[in-house]
């Protein structure tokens, strides 16, 4: 038996992941023989395009089998510094100023790491990926959450934002596309942003992974891109999202080198590099076709107007119209109950698995997040299913 004195205290807030933690739910009833329809899954449901796959697998038997520069292999952060300038406006030099990453999530975890002393204060937005709060308290710093409401599109407010700074506010997040809420923040909204974080001289961290994922002509901007941000800004991507390369755990940073300098050192400590033969199918996402992308999105598209359309029926229900990544977070607060309850209801009552807004902060109660990264006809089935089961939970909760 291994007693409690044995876990680090720094452990004691730090839950087991939220969203995995219902997957075990689900596969109780699925272990009964009940077919439960995913929607709570935050990874696409494609393959990883072929010309990808096989970069990698040419590459294991060319000898790709070794250690790489802890800042990953040249010709890949050539590749995603072409990247940058082209589709996001960011110069940034391959050999000084990007580190290749274990995903986007050890590059969040490396630079919260390499620029935050216990007790700093990091602005997140609230709701948000949940990730980013458990990473923080990590480190020892503090998450403190810019409330994003419905009431304003689920973007962050320059006014709430100035009421939360502190004399140990030293870096605040972004993330356009945003998860949960599946919003876009404009150019012109991203400019506040940077205003901001330059009059209050903070860092930004951008988290840029959802970046290719937008739909009805709103476009991405990097906020590092802007004048005067780019000392500031550590851009944080991965291909994970565009490339549906989840497993390859494969994503980078890009910042000014002195911040480079310091990331590298907890990279070098922790991972060493990411892994080799994965690197040369990355540079393939990035450097071949990218009609398999662009086949993807559009079929999210269309997922993403028919889970719109269901929701329209059900009077209850309002959302804000997402216009990124591959979720929405309608609003379930008119049937009085918290959002845990009624994504358990959803779950036992009709087999349908979502998220409760609660697992991305506490400006997320009152919403579900339904993730349409399963086949149009799962989520046809699971759509039908929410709505009947809305209809039957109406009636037996009716005062
Ligand atoms: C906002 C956000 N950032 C980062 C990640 C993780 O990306 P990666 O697989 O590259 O670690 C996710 C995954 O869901 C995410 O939603």
């Amino acid at each position: 038996m291994v007693t409690r004195s044995r876990i680090a205290r720094r452990m004691d807030h730090i839950p087991f992941q939220a969203i995995r933690s219902v997957g075990e739910e689900v596969a109780k009833l699925e272990k009964q023989g009940k077919r439960v329809i995913h929607m709570e899954i935050g990874r696409p449901d494609f393959d990883t395009p072929a010309h990808i796959k096989q970069a990698a697998k040419d590459a294991l038997d060319q000898g790709w089998v070794h250690y790489t520069s802890n800042y990953g292999i040249p010709e890949l952060r050539e590749a995603i510094a072409e990247k940058l300038r082209v589709d996001n406006g960011l110069e940034v030099d391959p050999n000084t100023e990007i580190i290749v990453t274990v995903g986007t999530i050890e590059g969040i975890l490396m630079a919260l790491l390499a620029t935050l002393d216990p007790g700093d204060e990091i602005l997140i937005p609230d709701p948000a990926w949940t990730s980013y709060q458990h990473c923080i308290r990590l480190v020892g710093a503090n998450p403190i959450s810019i409330p994003l409401t419905e009431e304003h599109g689920f973007k962050p407010r320059i006014e709430d934002m100035e009421a939360l700074i502190t004399p140990k506010t030293k870096a605040m997040l972004v993330t356009s596309p945003h998860n949960p809420t599946g919003v876009v923040l404009s150019k012109e909204e991203l400019e506040q942003l940077a205003d901001f974080a330059r009059q209050k001289d903070l860092l930004v961290l951008s988290d840029e992974i959802y970046e290719k994922l937008v739909y009805e002509g709103a476009r991405h901007y990097s906020i590092g891109s802007f004048p005067g941000m780019k000392e500031r800004t550590i851009t944080i991507n991965g291909f994970s999202k565009a490339y549906s390369m989840t497993g390859w755990r494969l994503g980078y940073v890009a910042a000014p080198k002195e911040l480079i300098g310091a990331m590298i050192r907890v990279h070098q400590y922790c991972t060493v590099c990411a892994t080799s033969f994965a690197q040369k199918g990355a540079v393939q996402a990035l450097r071949g076709p990218q009609e398999p992308m662009y086949t993807m999105i559009k079929e999210f598209d269309r997922r993403r107007l028919m889970v719109l359309e269901y929701l329209s029926q059900i009077p209850e229900i309002t959302c804000v119209r997402p216009q990124g990544a591959f979720y929405v977070f309608p609003s379930i607060k008119s049937y009085g109950v918290p959002s845990v309850d009624l994504a358990k209801y959803l779950l036992y009552e009709a087999h349908v698995a979502l998220t409760a807004g609660t697992f991305f902060g506490t400006y997320g109660e009152g919403y579900i997040r339904i993730s349409y990264a399963n086949s149009y006809e799962n989520i046809e089935t699971g759509m039908q299913r929410m709505v009947e089961a809305l209809k039957k939970f109406k009636k037996i909760n009716k005062p």
